[in-house]
């Protein structure tokens, strides 16, 4: 962590001629179990990893903000009084959004340099973006001497993924990057907003995040389908029994049972998952709660099936990985994140863990001639901020 802190003051350095006067770090997420629960008013379960996001700033002599992303060689500038999404600047939106945010939240934000920099890998389901929203929020609020709790930290990331960039994910990412907690995996009721951190079993066990390096799809149209389709199979839930549902989460897994046959497919197929899924993650985080790693691990395989078959986001590529990960004596595996492509998050011994690794990525590409990456993830704190020593703001 400490070396992308210094590599973001080393390039701010140079690209701005003094350092910065704050930063903001934020994590990336591994999604241990309940896909795509969340913005069914569900429940989650997650860690925040060892990979980050940094964020450097200062303030602006000059009207303008300027962004500098370090990995893609890329500069985007905008002011302040027209915040506009770019095509061709994608990456910047993400920070535009949370700026936006931030000043509808009644923060001063005044013009500003950044850098942003970072080791959390993209497109693998890990979270980058929210990491990225994360830590400008927590850069600038530095920066500008405010504070907000922690759920508004959390909330106003997604309000900019949402509203500004255009994406209706829902409050996971941003919730695991704000409230990590090392070596906890985290739980989360969506509706009430109550959540846990609960120890992972100390020393013996390990998150591998295996990379398939094949995406499919365009993930963000197949996202935002999947949600109309969960908001349409929650209306036809609501027209049936009766205004208190609202989203899928308030329908029973009894109810479900009762009226499966009459619902409309896709509906009935995603409604099956999300319903299902949500029961899934209350068993692993019971299971969790008493040690027994063992039925998490079985609740895991049994998420990535479920996605796979109702939800139909998996890939053959994230199959085969799930398949080659029970071979090879994984205690649970599944998909991470949106789905359609990305990686998969594979719960194992930590004694297994190298030969695992080795066995699964060799298999994968002798059948599919890709080289997969592998990242041992360690689950690692939330977002946090702090001041470059006798920085000026
Ligand atoms: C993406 C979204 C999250 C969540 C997951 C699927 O990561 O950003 O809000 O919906 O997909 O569980």
């Amino acid at each position: 962590m400490l070396e992308i802190v210094d590599q973001a003051r080393k390039t701010f350095q140079e690209r701005y001629g003094s350092p910065p006067a704050a930063y903001g770090v934020a994590p990336g997420r591994v999604e241990v179990l309940g896909n795509h629960t969340d913005y069914n008013g569900g429940y989650v379960m997650s860690a925040a990893i060892d990979r980050v996001t940094v964020v450097a700033v200062r303030k602006s002599d000059s009207a303008r903000c300027c962004i500098f992303a370090r990995q893609k060689d890329a500069e985007a500038t905008f002011t302040l009084d027209s915040i506009q999404r770019d095509p061709y600047d994608h990456w910047a939106d993400y920070v535009k959004g949370v700026v936006v945010e931030l000043l509808k939240a009644g923060i001063p934000v005044e013009p500003f340099e950044a850098v942003v920099t970072g080791n959390v890998p993209i497109g693998a389901g890990v979270s980058s973006s929210a990491s990225l929203e994360v830590a400008t929020a927590m850069a600038l609020l530095e920066l500008h001497n405010a504070i907000l709790p922690r759920w508004e930290i959390a909330k106003l990331c997604r309000r900019a993924e949402n509203e500004f960039v255009g994406m209706p994910c829902g409050i996971l990412d941003q919730f695991s990057s704000v409230f990590g907690e090392e070596n906890s995996i985290l739980f989360l009721d969506t509706r009430n907003e109550e959540h846990e951190a609960i120890a992972l079993p100390a020393g013996s066990f390990a998150l591998i995040l295996i990379h398939s390096m094949a995406q499919h799809t365009l993930v963000s149209g197949d996202y935002a389908t999947r949600h109309r389709e969960c908001m349409e199979a929650a209306a036809w839930f609501r027209e049936r029994l009766g205004t208190h549902i609202q989203l899928l989460r308030d329908v029973s897994w009894e109810d479900f049972i009762r009226w499966e046959a009459q619902m409309p497919e896709p509906h009935r197929r995603r409604a099956r998952h999300v319903i299902g899924e949500n029961r899934r993650v209350l068993e692993g985080r019971d299971a969790l709660r008493h040690g027994d790693v063992a039925r998490l691990g079985e609740m895991m395989y049994a998420s990535h099936e479920s996605s796979r078959i109702h939800y139909e986001n998996s890939t053959p590529e994230l199959d085969l990985l799930v398949e080659l990960a029970r071979q090879y004596g994984a205690i649970g595996a599944r998909l991470t994140g949106a789905g359609w492509g990305g990686a998969t998050i594979n719960l194992v011994q930590e004694q297994q863990m190298e030969a695992f690794a080795q066995q699964v990525s060799a298999e994968y590409t002798r059948q599919t001639g890709i080289q997969p990456v592998v990242h041992r993830c360690h689950i690692s704190q939330g977002a946090r901020a702090f001041r470059e020593y006798g920085g000026a703001t």
